[in-house]
């Protein structure tokens, strides 16, 4: 680099010098053939004038040394054949570089974390990597390299899988070990294998329930009319839990389906409440319990919104708390707005000086500033939810009751399409309550930009 910088300053210096002389020249050609000067002081201008070029090219020369470059060069960037410490810092993924005889030359922070380097650089792979089927892998780009890239699946965990991709690097004798994290992946695949056991085994047990009955009218019961009525009770019972579950099922993937499209509506709170009422009174009359209702209905700030889904979420949550209060109980629902995520939560979902609490989805603060938000809260004077229970509330077909012999019916995909949804609107959902007083379920958004 610093030769080249040399070589373009060398030759800039010949053409002022080459110029200044044929200046110079010139000017004293014309000065003699025009008589005003004298063919000797011409010459010896011309060599006084040299002389003086000859100084400057020197001089100037001389203050570019060999070596030192231009600024406007860049610095010296020797071709490298490895990865080298400094680009392997800047992967994310975990990376490793491997010599021959599997000798560890390099490795990023994350690998350092995830193979417990610290304190054993240039070890042999073999002593920080467990997994016969990676060191293999290794092993065959070291001693292959027209082998191509080679990729292993190992288990680091009982619920932690990682791929990691073995690669020769060009012009080298190394190669590169770079870990991906397929744990998110492979957790996907088994809540969606569970989530179809699940759901079938919810849909055959009212299924077996109907054709049994069906089977007993047919046979036993044939000619006991008298029975009938009861069993056709039943039967209309397990129909509806099935339509009921069908529904869920249903509107829990049109929202997954969905989760990709922004919410756009702009809409307000104490609207979207108030015509959920409409629907709700009815039911909580029906269940003896009364519905309060502790929100300003106007000034609230309109926000971005899916309005059907938080309908939803209003009617979930509000069906929650008449269906396991007792009869003559008063569900209240707030709400308001507040000028960040975390006063929403507060007003939302911390509210009783002792109860035991939990977050079951953080709202996801876009920017480092605080977010204006609203937030809703129902609050009922039920049982109260088994500690133990809380972590798992949002869980597709968790219900907390069951384990208690409840015999309340549900498909406990309510407060799952609740999460789902707030996830949606990037906001957040909670618990609080207090045995033997009532819970209260929070939720809280951002409202978004206009
Ligand atoms: N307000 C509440 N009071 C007491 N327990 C509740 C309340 N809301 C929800 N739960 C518990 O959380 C579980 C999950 O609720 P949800 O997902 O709506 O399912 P479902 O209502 O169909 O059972 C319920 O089965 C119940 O045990
Ligand atoms: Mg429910």
């Amino acid at each position: 680099m610093s030769e080249d910088a040399n070589r373009r300053s060398m030759t800039r210096r010949t053409r002022d010098f080459t110029v200044l002389l044929g200046t110079t020249g010139t000017v004293l050609l014309l000065l003699v053939a025009t008589s005003a000067l004298g063919p000797v002081e011409a010459i010896s201008a011309l060599g006084v004038i040299a002389s003086v070029g000859v100084a400057y090219f020197v001089g100037s020369a001389a203050r570019v040394p060999q070596g030192i470059s231009d600024t406007r060069a860049e610095p010296a960037a020797a071709p490298q054949a490895e990865a080298g410490p400094g680009l392997l810092a800047a992967l994310a993924l975990p990376a490793l570089e491997i010599g021959p005889g599997q000798k560890i030359m390099a490795f990023n922070r994350a690998a350092e974390d995830l193979f417990q380097l610290a304190n054993l650089p240039f070890a042999r792979a073999s002593a920080v990597i467990r997994s016969p089927v990676l060191l293999a892998a290794i092993d065959q780009a070291l001693e292959r390299p027209a082998a191509g890239p080679v990729s292993a699946e190992i288990e680091t965990g009982p619920d932690e899988t990682w791929r990691a991709h073995v690669s020769r690097i060009p012009d080298g004798r190394h190669v590169l070990v770079l870990m991906e994290d397929l744990t998110p992946v492979k957790r996907a695949a088994r809540a969606r294998a569970d989530f179809l056991a699940n759901a079938s085994h919810e849909l055959r047990t009212p299924l077996t329930a109907i054709s049994g009955f069906i089977e007993t009218m047919r046979g036993p019961a044939r000619d006991d009319a008298a029975a009938w009525p009861r069993f056709l009770d039943i039967m209309a019972g397990e129909s509806d839990r099935m339509s009921r579950l069908i529904a869920d099922l249903l509107s829990l993937s049109r929202i997954e389906s969905s989760e990709h499209v922004l919410p756009r509506g702009r809409e307000n709170l104490a609207e979207i409440v108030s015509a959920c009422l409409a629907v709700l009174e009815p039911i909580a009359g029906e269940q003896g319990a009364a519905l309060k209702v502790a929100g300003a209905s106007t000034g609230l700030p309109e926000m971005t919104a899916h309005r059907d889904e938080l309908i939803q979420v209003v009617e979930n949550l509000v069906s929650n708390a008449v269906k396991y209060s007792k009869s003559g109980s008063t569900i209240t629902l707030s709400f308001g707005a507040a000028p960040s995520l975390a006063e929403a939560r507060l007003a939302a979902s911390q509210q009783w000086d002792v109860s035991q609490r939990m977050t079951l989805l953080q709202a996801l603060a876009r920017s480092q500033g605080a977010e204006p938000a609203v937030w809703l809260r129902v609050e009922d004077q039920g049982p109260g939810i088994e500690r133990e229970h809380l972590p798992r509330l949002g869980e597709r077909f968790y219900r907390a009751d069951q384990s208690r012999g409840g015999k309340i019916t549900g498909t406990g995909l309510g407060l799952a399409i609740v999460k789902h949804i707030m996830a949606h609107h990037r906001g957040g959902l909670a618990v609080e309550t207090l045995m033997g007083q009532g819970s209260a379920f929070g939720v809280w958004m951002p409202t978004g930009r206009e």
